[in-house]
Parts: structure tokens; C-alpha cells; sequence
């Protein structure tokens, strides 16, 4: 059994972040949100692993992640030229999987049920592709699946105006090398990509053994400001683990399960967890509230914010006010001069987003 890996793509929905970086490598809870799904398929005892990556954002996710023996895996990088969709990234990858099966991880998804399970099931059942769905509020949103009561799927359609189920597909699928003839088979889509979904379906029309499985874990795909949030938040309640190896003077409050980088320095703050505080930062007169996480190099000086993701080397400076539900770019600067300003002064990327409430 391989892995494949997406990490490609164009990654509109996160811009600004996107346009200098890949958003597989936007930490969640300081960990880059591609390692998450290394760490989880190298957990199920997969290590040959094939990473798909653009030419935007590819030398970035290699020089990042490395050669997969930080995971006790092998990482092999495979270039896709365009975003030509999820099964032109599988159809790329082929000389890569050959004749193997393979899971296919979306690189901004991250489910937290253990996949070995759904591995034992998949080769148990001969399985030629087993997809995880996990039911929604809002299915119109996402890839559906109509399934029935033995778990065989029937029916996937995109994005369902009026949706046959709430049970939307999630970013990982398992798959027999019988998905290549499927692929082969497809056209691209009205958006002009090579559509997983198609492929599936082209298997389901061949009557090819097609399983689902529902997840009962959470799962996160972070493709968005307030996801990702959300997967910080979710993150950080359920792993973060106490530790300080920077120093806290005494006129310092932390409370909760709170994590400190080596070389920060924190000063006159209160903190409240579940907080993550990378390496390297410096804190000084600031309340941090829970669901933050704050990358290596942050400086925060009289900030006071909670539910929120500072990248490494932002600085927060007196700002007057609270800063909530925020995600802040690598080297961002927010300062005031005075108290309560009486006009703000911006230089904001494009596609950025300042919401004063
Ligand atoms: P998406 O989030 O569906 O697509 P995207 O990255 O282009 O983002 P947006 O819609 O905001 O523009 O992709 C899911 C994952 O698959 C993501 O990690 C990127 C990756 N991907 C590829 O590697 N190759 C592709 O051709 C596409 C479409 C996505």
C-alpha cells in the first residue's frame, strides 16, 4: 500500500496567505497542516509516500517537509505543471503507484479516526475504492454520496442543489489500481478539471465495488480562513499538551494547558489555554485567550487577542483593541500610535480582509 498526497492547486479560497505560500504549510496549532496527514498515514504503517506539488509552492513544500525520514517515511515529490484537478494529480502520480493501491490524502484535509481501520476494511472487502463521508448541515456545499444500506454507494454527485443525503465525501479515499482505467476513461468536468468524483462514478457505472464508511471523528479541511480557524480550535482542544521551555516571569499568569517554545520570552501576561507559543517570540503586557497560537519569532506587545492564528515573525503592537477569530500573515505588522486612534492607516496585500466590529 502507497500514499499519495495532494499539495498542489491554487489555493484561492486562503488568498492572501496563498500567493507567497503554500497553504498545505499554514500551521495549525504550529504544526504545518501537511503533517498531520504524513503523521497519520505513516501511523496506518504506510511509508512510501508520493507528495503531488505545483511549481508555485512545490520547492517550498519540499524543503519544508524534506525526504520523510523526519516521519520514518519515504517521500517522493511529484510535480503536477497545472491544477488540472484531483484525478489529473492520481493520473500524474502513476508511475509513481504502479499496479499498488493507495490512499489519496487531500494535503489541507485532516481526519482524526485512525485510517488503519478503514485499510482492513478496504482489502477485506476487495474494495476497488472506499470513500469516508461524514454527514453535514450543509451538503449543498460539498461532493454527496447516495449510499446504500450495506454501505455500497450508488451515487456521487458535486455540489447537489437538492441533495439525495447529508453525507458529504471527505478528503480521503482509498483506491485499487483499477482507478487508473477509470481516470483514463473521464473527460474534464464544465470547470475544466479531472474530477475524482468522475472516476468514481466510472467505477460505480462498472460496476466496480465502491464502499463508504462513515467517520465518527472530526474531520477538517482547511481550505478557508474560518476552517482553518476551526482547526486550530478543534486542534488544540483535543492534543495540545502542557510544557514551557521558554521563560515566564513572575508577574505572569498562565492558566490551562498552555505550550512555550524554547527562547520566547513572556513578560506581565495573562495566557489561557489550550494556547500554542512557538519559539523565539516575545511577549510583553499581553492577555492571550484560548484557541491561539502564536508561530516562532512572534513579538506581541500590549496585544490583547484570543481564537486566533499569528504567523511566525507577525508583531502585534499596542493595539487598543481585542483581535478575535483572526489569522495573521508571516511578518504582518499591527500597531497603533496612541490609545485610541482616531484614524487607522493600512498597507494591506490584496485580496485581504479587515473586518473593524
Ligand atoms: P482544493 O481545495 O479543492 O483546490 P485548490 O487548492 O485549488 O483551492 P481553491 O479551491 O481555494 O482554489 O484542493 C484540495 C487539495 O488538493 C489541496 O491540498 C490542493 C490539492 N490539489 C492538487 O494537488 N492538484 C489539483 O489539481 C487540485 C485541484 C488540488
Amino acid at each position: 500500500m502507497k500514499a499519495l498526497i495532494l499539495s498542489g492547486g491554487k489555493g484561492t479560497r486562503l488568498r492572501p496567505l496563498t500567493y507567497t505560500g503554500a497553504k498545505q504549510l499554514v500551521p495549525v496549532a504550529n504544526k504545518p497542516i501537511l503533517w498531520y496527514g504524513i503523521e497519520g498515514i505513516v501511523a496506518a504503517g504506510i511509508t512510501d509516500i508520493g507528495i503531488v506539488i505545483s511549481p508555485e509552492t512545490g520547492g517550498e513544500v519540499r524543503e519544508k517537509t524534506g525526504d520523510g525520514s523526519r516521519f520514518g517515511a519515504n517521500i517522493t515529490y511529484i510535480l503536477q505543471e497545472e491544477p488540472a484537478g484531483l484525478a489529473h494529480a492520481v493520473k500524474i502520480a502513476q508511475p509513481f503507484l504502479g499496479d499498488s493501491p493507495f490512499v489519496m490524502y487531500l494535503g489541507d484535509n485532516v481526519i482524526q479516526t485512525d485510517l488503519g481501520v478503514f485499510l482492513e476494511d478496504f482489502k477485506a472487502r476487495h474494495a476497488d475504492a472506499l470513500i469516508l463521508l461524514r454527514p453535514v448541515p450543509n451538503p449543498s456545499a460539498f461532493g454527496v454520496a447516495e449510499v446504500d444500506r450495506k454501505g455500497r454507494v450508488l451515487r456521487l454527485i458535486e455540489k447537489p442543489k437538492d441533495p439525495p443525503s447529508n453525507l458529504a465525501l471527505v478528503g480521503v479515499y482509498v483506491f485499487s489500481a483499477a482507478v487508473h482505467d477509470a481516470i483514463a476513461a473521464i473527460a474534464p468536468s464544465a470547470r475544466g478539471e479531472l474530477e475524482i468524483t468522475d472516476a468514481i462514478q466510472q467505477l460505480i457505472d462498472h460496476e466496480r465495488p465502491v464502499e463508504a464508511r462513515e467517520l465518527s471523528g472530526w474531520w477538517l479541511d482547511t481550505g478557508k480562513k474560518d476552517d482553518l480557524l476551526e482547526a486550530n480550535r478543534v486542534i488544540l482542544d483535543t492534543t495540545l499538551e502542557a510544557s514551557n521551555h521558554g521563560s515566564v516571569d513572575s508577574g505572569s499568569e498562565i492558566v490551562g494547558r498552555v505550550h512555550i517554545g524554547a527562547g520566547t520570552q513572556i513578560r506581565h501576561c495573562t495566557i489561557r489555554g489550550p494556547v500554542t507559543i512557538g519559539e523565539n517570540c516575545f511577549l510583553e503586557n499581553c492577555y492571550v485567550g484560548p484557541y491561539t497560537s502564536i508561530g516562532d519569532g512572534a513579538r506581541l506587545v500590549e496585544a490583547d487577542l484570543d481564537s486566533s492564528v499569528v504567523l511566525s515573525g507577525a508583531r502585534i503592537l499596542r493595539v487598543g483593541h481585542r483581535i478575535t477569530d483572526s489569522l495573521i500573515g508571516q511578518r504582518a505588522v499591527l500597531t497603533t500610535t496612541q490609545k485610541k486612534p482616531k484614524a487607522l492607516r493600512f498597507l494591506v496585500g490584496d485580496d485581504s480582509q479587515i473586518e473593524l466590529s
